[in-house]
């Protein structure tokens, strides 16, 4: 996805062993569409060349505020203005200090003190030793650099270059460019909190076998993660699939469509939106068995029975806080033929103003999906596109939605 498309991003390089991730977050961000202008301290270009990152940025690396290449001689004004971010990665315990201090002696620091601070947002990626990461000086540092309106990025945990284990890694390069997309996305689900249901359920027939789908969960994550973005506070009931947990929302794992059920309800009294995007299997064998099931020698298969299982969504709705409005209910419907027609019957048996309907069959896996959006008043199209950017723009008919009282 061109998600950069059309930003100018500065990136700054401070010293520190995190340089070598560097190099390939300026290769994400370039691809995915941002043009990226490298600014490095000394400290830095002992780690990583700036050959390389010019390389990759695909322009001159500016290391000095007395570069002479610029007409005006004032790189650190210039480069500031041009940007729709400056991204610090790595971070270094010296240069947040520095910056805590105003302090303007490298390019670096000059270009952060001299940035308009309304309309260039500044992002550290902290990268250090843990038990400077730990220190109270540096500590007091993250926090003021916080209240002076820059945006601290969390650190990863785990091998330090130096050999020891702990908090201080500068985060991955692809965690990076997630945070700094969700830092783009307008918030418009501030203050919010959104349940989110995704994947199959799994419902055990015995100790080795069940029944489920095809869903991959995708969408829900997707769902999950653009309404984080948003700056909603989110919690993410997910059946059992091999995906990420989106950053910096809380998941709860489930197998089976009861187990859901139960997680939905310790949870939904809290929230002020729920997405069921889960596709929950229909029915359960009646008496899954403790046993692994065997072949009797009959050439007989067992004979199963199933009962259904409830309807999570449809219960939810009918509660007392989404009948008054306190919470916002949005369905899925994934269908094989007669979408709007099926769409919004379902959505009128399900109870809920949204609805949000695929074809099941083409999208279940897929990173790409088309959706219907149904409600009282008919219909819209959401034309095809990656998941992410279609959970973006649900998430911006949901927060539409809230702002009109739920009309
Ligand atoms: N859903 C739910 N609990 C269930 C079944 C469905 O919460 N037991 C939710 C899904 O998460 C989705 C919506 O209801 O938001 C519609 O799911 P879908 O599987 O399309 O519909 P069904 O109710 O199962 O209807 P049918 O199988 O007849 O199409």
């Amino acid at each position: 996805m061109n998600d950069l498309a059309g930003k100018h991003i500065v990136l700054g390089l401070s010293g520190g062993i995190a340089c070598y991730k560097s190099a390939e977050l300026c290769r994400l961000l370039t691809k995915a569409g941002a043009t990226v202008q490298v600014v490095m301290t000394e400290a830095a270009a002992q780690f990583i060349t700036p050959v390389t990152m010019q390389a990759l940025s695909n322009r001159p690396v500016v290391t000095s505020q007395w570069d002479a290449r610029e007409p005006n001689n004032m790189p650190h004004i210039n480069l500031g203005r041009e940007a729709d971010a400056i991204l610090i990665a790595p971070a270094s315990a010296d240069l947040m200090a520095k910056l805590v201090q105003g302090r303007a002696d490298d390019l670096l620091t000059l270009m952060c003190l001299a940035r308009p601070v309304e309309r260039v947002p500044l992002l550290l990626a902290p990268a250090m030793n843990r038990e400077m990461w730990a220190h109270p000086a540096t500590q007091r540092n993250v926090a003021q650099l916080q209240a002076d309106g820059a945006v601290v990025l969390p650190v990863g945990q785990g091998d330090q270059a130096c050999g020891e284990v702990g908090d201080g890694r500068m985060l991955e390069p692809p965690q990076l460019l997630d945070l700094l997309l969700a830092h783009f996305q307008p918030k418009v689900l501030a203050g919010q909190r959104v349940l989110v249901t995704a994947g199959p359920t799994f419902e055990a027939i015995d100790p080795v076998r069940g029944i489920t789908n095809h869903s991959s969960g995708k969408m829900g994550f997707a769902v999950a993660r653009a309404a984080q973005e948003a700056g909603a506070q989110v919690t993410l009931v997910a059946g059992p699939v091999h995906l990420a947990t989106p950053w910096g929302v809380k998941r709860v794992n489930v197998q089976s469509a009861l187990e859901m059920q139960a997680a939905v309800q310790a949870e939904v009294g809290q929230a002020t939106v729920f997405v069921a995007a889960a596709a929950v299997a229909d029915w359960r064998p009646a008496n899954a068995s403790d046993q692994k099931i065997k072949k009797d020698g009959s050439g007989l298969p067992p004979a199963l029975t199933f009962v259904e299982n409830p309807d999570i969504l449809a219960g939810v709705a009918a509660s007392e806080r989404a009948r008054s409005g306190a919470l916002f209910c949005v369905g899925f419907a994934a269908e094989s033929h007669d979408l709007e027609v099926n769409a919004q019957a379902k959505r009128v048996r399900k109870g809920v103003p949204l609805l949000v309907g695929n074809i099941g069959p083409a999208t279940f896996g897929q990173d790409d999906n088309a959706l219907l959006l149904v409600d009282e008043h008919g219909c819209r199209a959401v034309p095809h596109g990656p998941k992410l950017a279609l959970a973006r723009q649900l998430v911006a008919e949901i927060a539409r939605r809230l702002a009109a009282g739920h009309g």
